[in-house]
């Protein structure tokens, strides 16, 4: 209990799987949220559940890949709450077509959602980790920004691009005690799986014997962004059931 005591902490994508997970368990551990998402039904069922169980929570719609919404959030966050000490960056989508067939339309929406919300998320709340003396900034890479799956050409490209992009930005912004670090999960059972026709198969090659769940990602993401890794900066941690072990 109170890993995040006090802390103010953005979750992008909180209607999603992991998000709204990470929302459950970070206010149970006392962070101050953000919540965010574009689908605003689900975001208010997320808040609604956090604030029942007392939980200090602000929501915004708010789609990753505008920047006038960045700006929105970073100040209607300070307005409400004084400073902000995480941002976890971890809205996504998926498409699964490989390169052949991915349009240029596909390839440039997956980028401006799963890269370009990124660098605006690290671009814009920056300055004001700088201004509370440092936070912590969690991007939801993947295993498919480690290694390729022969499909789903854009969003390998997209999770790629976030894992450099965090290894840059972590060696950028140290000096100013602000750690920037990668979460590459593997097969996770969130509706985001609901459109893969290949789970079993993904099941089948996964050592570990189940599928991943919301909350294996959620306690990786906790102790990211608590002071408990305070020396832990430019880092991938993969939680991935040893799928990439092999
Ligand atoms: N589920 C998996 O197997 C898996 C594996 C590896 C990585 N990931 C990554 O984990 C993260 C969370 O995904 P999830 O599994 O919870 O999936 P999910 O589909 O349940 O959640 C994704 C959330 O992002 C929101 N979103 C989509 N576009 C947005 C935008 N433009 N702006 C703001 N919000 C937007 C959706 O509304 C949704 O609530 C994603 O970045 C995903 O790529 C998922």
């Amino acid at each position: 209990m109170n890993r995040l005591h006090g802390k103010v902490v953005i979750i992008t994508g909180a209607a999603g799987g992991q998000g709204s997970a990470e929302a459950r368990v970070f206010a149970q551990e006392g962070a101050k949220l953000v919540l965010t998402d574009v689908a605003e039904e689900g975001l208010k069922r997320v808040a609604a559940g956090v604030k029942n169980h007392g939980g200090d929570v602000l929501t915004i719609v708010h789609d990753v890949s505008s920047e006038e919404g960045w700006k929105t959030v970073i100040e209607q966050t300070v307005e409400r709450f004084g400073a902000v000490h995480a941002l976890i960056n971890n809205a996504g989508i998926i498409t699964r077509e490989g390169i052949e067939e991915t349009t240029l339309e596909m390839w440039e929406k997956i980028q401006s959602v799963n890269s370009r919300g990124i660098f605006l998320g690290i671009k814009y709340v920056t300055p004001e980790m700088r201004k509370s003396g440092g936070g912590s900034i969690v991007n939801i890479s993947s295993i498919w920004g480690i290694v390729g799956s022969g499909g789903s050409a854009a969003y390998h490209a997209s999770k790629g691009a976030v894992r450099l992009l965090t290894k840059t930005a972590a060696v950028e912004y140290a000096k100013d005690r602000i750690r920037v670090n990668t979460i590459h999960p593997g097969v996770i059972k969130t509706p985001m799986l609901a459109t893969n026709k290949n789970v079993e198969k993904l099941k089948e090659q996964t050592p570990w014997p189940r599928l991943g769940r919301a909350e294996d990602i959620v306690y990786g993401a906790l102790y990211l962004a608590s002071d408990e890794s305070t020396f832990v900066t430019g880092t991938e941690l993969i939680i991935d059931g040893g799928y990439t072990a092999k």
